[in-house]
Formats: C-alpha cells, structure tokens, sequence
C-alpha cells in the first residue's frame, strides 16, 4: 500500500456516520502528533489521548461488527489489540525519553493506524453497506 495520507478524504468514509467521525478524528489527532515531533514539542498528553481514542473507537467498532455478525471480527478485534499495545508501548518509550525520533510515531501513525482504517477497516465496510 502507498503511503497513506492523513489529510481526510471522501473516499475513506464507510458510510457509518459515528465510525466515519471517529476516524476522521483519530486522522486529526495523528496528524496533530506528527506535527509536534516534528516541531520538538512535547507529545506525552497527545499520545495519551490518542491511545483514549483509539480503544473507544475500537471497542465500539467491534461492537458493531459483533451485533452485525461480521465474519472476520475476532480477527479484526486481535488486530484492534495489537495497535493499542503498539501505541502503549511508543507511550511508554516516550515517557523514558521524550526526544523520541519522529520516525517512530510515523511510523505508528502511518504504517500502523492510517493503514489500519485504509487497508483492514474497509472489509467490513462492504459488509455493513450490505446488511444496511
Ligand atoms: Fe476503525
Ligand atoms: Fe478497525
């Protein structure tokens, strides 16, 4: 996959308006974070806030996978885990040493949360629309 662009696009919307708001706020908020490391602020807060995000976001996208009974939850949910633990971890790196390079939280914003919403979310997007 290309690399995705934070910048918020028609095109990566599901249709599901709390899902869709959710994601583009979860874009915000990551391109809030890139921004700071790139400017050599401080981001502890923000990183703390976009972990909170994150697990109610995914915790109400799994419950709606579940009520939908999309097939490929569990996995989604194991997926869901993996980003929280990756995003708890940089947290906690950044709690040692706050002049983290900005590679890291590119890369978790980029390669792990953007292509998250861009690259697996979408298979249940088709599912919902069906089922609509
Ligand atoms: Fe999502
Ligand atoms: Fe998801």
């Amino acid at each position: 996959m290309d690399v995705p662009s934070l910048q918020w696009r028609s095109s990566y919307e599901s249709g599901h308006a709390a899902i869709d708001g959710q994601h583009r706020h979860l874009f915000a908020l990551g391109r809030k974070l890139v921004d700071e490391v790139a400017a050599n602020r401080p981001v502890g807060a923000l990183v703390e806030v976009l972990s909170r995000n994150l697990v109610a976001h995914f915790e109400a996208e799994e419950r709606l996978l579940a009520e939908a009974g999309f097939p490929g939850t569990v996995e989604h949910a194991r997926e869901h885990a993996r980003i929280v633990r990756d995003v708890r971890q940089l947290g906690a790196r950044m709690a040692e040493n706050p002049t983290l390079s900005s590679d890291a939280v590119e890369k978790l914003v980029f390669g792990v949360i953007a292509a998250h919403v861009l690259g697996s979310d979408p298979m249940f997007f088709h599912y919902l629309r069906a089922r609509a």
